[in-house]
């Protein structure tokens, strides 16, 4: 027997829906029917999500059809039945919006119960088709963490524009997930207007199935997926390591690349990212203070052996007048520079107008260079190896 859920209906309807269903009713509080699937899920008492979702004739038409539009992209595994009166242009409308059944508000429960099941078949069968039945069998995505002692290095441009280039290899493969807590900026260097943060994220519904954190991320023009940033620093200190652990356990089961982007040093929420990560990007500036930081910090995670298997070294803001050489850096961390990323004017400005490099300005040198460490990850080389790093080593 189906779950369901009805929303937009009065006592009378109710019991008829309660007789046809065999009790598994859950009822909407009377009230606007949220135009967003994630509020329509937070209404839910005990958080489990309906196979069908039949709605009364109380709830206003244009209302219905906005969820219902909404449901059939981010949750196809809940069929919509709608009691209205089944005139043609209803019809056409319930079809757009993927509404899946159109019944008269008068019907008895017997109707409604043939009109459920046949929905909470196709409900079924949509979702057996979408998900791999076992948990094993879903994907183990590549969970890269962003990470650099000292702020201001460039860790968002990078986790951004990498996020960004994963997503043109290989589309709606990539989430990016904002952990720098108290301060960040993923969703203004994207140029994003988030309706939910990561707090959202990691609390109630969102946190216990995969399906409905996936209708709490935000979505870029690209075809990339984010989690942005708190609104304010405290409410960024609720989220601690364990619900940090979770959600990237979560996105990894559904998105083949989840970037993280963190703060400064090695906070709990930035020790929990490393813990769960299969690669680290690890950045500094090219100076002498950023690469001390640098070796530090990579003394501190080679003692708690949380250097996760993938590890990328990455210069930024290297200037061949700086006086530092990369084999100069190579000697002082003891490990091998991977991509070395030009000072560019570009840069900047593209922060600043919330559209990453890789997007705004694909010739730019550092452009060329960033596309370079997202060829470490994406699955086919993106370019040819070029001579930056070369002509960088020869300057030193
Ligand atoms: N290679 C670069 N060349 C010029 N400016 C850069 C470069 N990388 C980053 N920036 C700029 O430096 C500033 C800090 O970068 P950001 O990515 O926010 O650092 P973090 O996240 O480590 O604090 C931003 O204004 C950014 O545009
Ligand atoms: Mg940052």
């Amino acid at each position: 027997m189906s779950r369901v859920v009805v929303a937009g209906a009065d006592e009378d309807l109710i019991l008829r829906v309660k007789e046809a269903a065999d009790g598994d009713v859950a009822v909407l509080p009377p009230g606007r029917l949220p135009g967003d699937p994630a509020r329509l899920f937070e209404q839910l008492v005990d958080g489990e999500l309906p196979d069908v979702l039949l709605v009364g004739p109380h709830a206003p038409a244009p209302e219905v059809l906005t969820l219902a539009a909404r449901l059939d992209v981010q949750s196809p595994g809940i069929a919509v039945v709608l009691m209205a009166e089944p005139s043609a242009q209803m019809w056409q409308a319930a079809m757009r919006a993927g509404i899946r059944d159109l019944l008269d508000p008068a019907a008895g429960a017997d109707e409604i119960r043939a009109a459920v099941d046949r929905a909470g078949q196709a409900a079924a069968s949509r979702r057996r088709v979408l998900r791999p039945p076992a948990e094993t069998e879903r994907y183990a995505g590549r969970v890269i963490t962003v990470a650099s002692p000292k702020g201001g290095v460039g860790k968002t441009t990078v986790s951004t524009n990498l996020a960004i280039g994963l997503t043109a290899a290989a589309p709606q493969s990539t989430v990016l997930v904002d952990l720098d807590v108290q301060f960040g900026d993923v969703a203004s260097a994207l140029g994003l207007v988030p309706e939910y943060t990561l707090p959202d994220a990691v609390r109630g519904p969102a946190s216990e199935d995969t399906m409905v954190l996936k209708t709490f991320l935000t979505q870029h023009p690209s075809g990339l997926y984010a989690v942005c940033g708190a609104e304010s620093p405290a409410a960024g200190d609720t989220v601690n390591g364990e619900d940090v652990t979770r959600l990237l356990a979560s996105l990894a089961r559904e998105f083949r690349y989840v970037v993280v982007d963190t703060a400064p040093g090695l906070s709990e929420q930035t020790l929990a990212a490393l813990d769960r990560a299969s690669d680290v990007v690890m950045l500094t500036s090219m100076d002498v203070p950023g690469v001390r930081g640098l070796r530090k910090e990579l003394d501190v995670l080679r003692e708690l052996a949380m250097i996760p298997a993938g590890r990328h070294v990455v210069m930024n803001f290297a200037d061949p007048k700086g006086g530092l050489s990369v084999r100069d850096v190579e000697t002082t961390i003891g490990a091998g520079v991977d991509v070395v990323l030009p000072r560019s004017k570009n840069v900047p400005a593209s922060t600043n107008r919330g559209v990453p490099i890789l997007q705004s300005h694909r010739r730019d040198p550092m452009a060329k260079e960033m596309q370079r460490l997202v060829s470490r990850f994406a699955a086919t080389p993106l370019m040819k190896p070029g001579k930056y790093r070369a002509k960088h080593r020869a300057a030193g």
